[in-house]
């Protein structure tokens, strides 16, 4: 068993405190991913985890059992870090087949395992290599391949993976999920690229300035953030945020501002009224959400000025100026959208998020 407790983890650096009561429970098997900007506690939270970082305060139980004050090699984790320490001196093969060495596994098992795993990296012709000759993303996969061969219970990776180049990446995210899988290994995933958490977690936890903001399946972090930051860190391009107002007029509530009223679903009005009192909102539609007319609809929607457009293949992405403020749509490639044109924007209520403007939460019905 290899499920991880955190309990009230803290970790202060003199005044800089970079992680701040973190609480989280990373299943048995679990795949889960550490995702947040530069600065927000991931490596320290890692690091604590594998036993390089004393906490401050807090708790770290592996498999059940109190590890807080373990030394690292006594916790059987694997760790692969961003800064791989490799044996300049030794070759490929042998910096993979160290660990298995020093655990006295017989030649032929060695050469079995260390061939398995540099397959799966991709790097069986560089096995007779010297670690000087090669580049930084084939370092990287090294490093991963000495941690892969240990078939440890616990993985920890800090940004294994950015040193590849764009391609390579896509390739060993998929590799590594499915290694993961096959192995059966519980593993925690650090990186801030959010496409690379949403495609392989199981789970996501999400960090900024050393506290969890929400812990949850890939689909919850996208559909259903908790807060504005959540909002915005995950989906490419961005969510867009449109201030506004909620007001009333007889028996209907809106969402207003300068460029336009929108009516609001009773039950988001309801939701606003109660979780919001004060009305100031921002409202969150993700780009692929709009839908575009060239003519005002027969639907709730608001007018914008084309900005500019993007054609991105399968994809094109169109900027609408709203006021002050661009908001992009991503659309299908064939759609016509003149520089200057106006056109209108409706949406799927349903789809689109509320968020308190003061404190950013999310605002139900959700
Ligand atoms: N040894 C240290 N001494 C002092 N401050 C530190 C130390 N290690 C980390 N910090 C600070 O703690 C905070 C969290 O750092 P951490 O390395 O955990 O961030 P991160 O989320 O991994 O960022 P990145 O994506 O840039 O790797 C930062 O403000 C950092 O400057
Ligand atoms: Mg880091």
């Amino acid at each position: 068993m290899a499920e991880v407790e955190i309990k009230n983890l803290c970790k202060s650096f003199g005044k800089v405190r970079a992680v701040i009561d973190l609480n989280l429970h990373v299943k048995d098997k679990e795949m889960v991913s550490f995702l947040g900007p530069s600065g927000c506690g991931k490596t320290t939270s890692l690091r604590m985890i594998g036993g390089l970082e004393r906490p401050t305060s807090g708790q770290i139980l592996l498999g059940g059992k109190d590890v807080t004050n373990t030394p690292p090699k006594d916790r059987h984790i694997a760790m692969v870090f961003e800064t791989y320490a490799l044996y300049p001196r030794k070759t490929v093969f042998e910096n993979m087949a160290f660990p298995l060495r020093i655990r006295k596994f017989s030649n032929q098992e060695i050469k079995a395992k260390v061939l398995e795993a540099a397959k799966i990296l991709d790097i069986e012709e560089l096995l007779d290599r010297g670690i000087r000759q090669l580049s930084g993303g084939q370092r990287q996969r090294v490093a991963m391949g000495r941690a892969i061969v240990r078939n440890p219970a616990l993985f920890l990776m800090d940004e294994p993976l950015s040193h590849l180049d764009a391609k390579l990446r896509t390739h060993m995210r998929g590799e590594l999920k499915r290694l993961q899988k096959d192995l059966k290994t519980t593993m925690i995933y650090v990186t801030h690229d959010q496409l690379e958490a949403m495609s392989m977690a199981d789970r996501i936890a999400v960090m900024n300035l050393g506290v969890l903001q929400q812990l949850g399946t890939p689909d919850q972090i996208f559909n259903h953030p908790v807060n504005e930051f959540v909002a915005g860190f995950v989906g490419d391009p961005p969510i867009n945020f449109i201030e506004g107002n909620y007001v009333e007029e007889g028996d209907t509530a809106f969402f207003q501002n300068n460029d336009f009223k929108m009516d609001l679903p009773e039950e988001r009005a309801a939701a606003i009224r109660e979780q919001c009192p004060h009305g100031a909102l921002h409202l969150g539609i993700r780009p692929s959400y709009f839908d575009l007319h060239h003519e005002k609809p027969d639907l709730p929607s608001f007018p914008a000025e084309v900005f500019i457009s993007e054609p991105l293949g399968e994809v094109m992405i169109i900027d609408f100026m709203l006021g002050k403020k661009i908001i992009k749509a991503a659309t299908s490639p064939d759609i016509r959208a003149d520089m200057g044109e106006t056109m209108w924007l409706s949406f799927d209520f349903s789809k689109a998020h509320l968020f308190d403007a003061k404190t950013g939460n999310a605002v139900g019905p959700e």
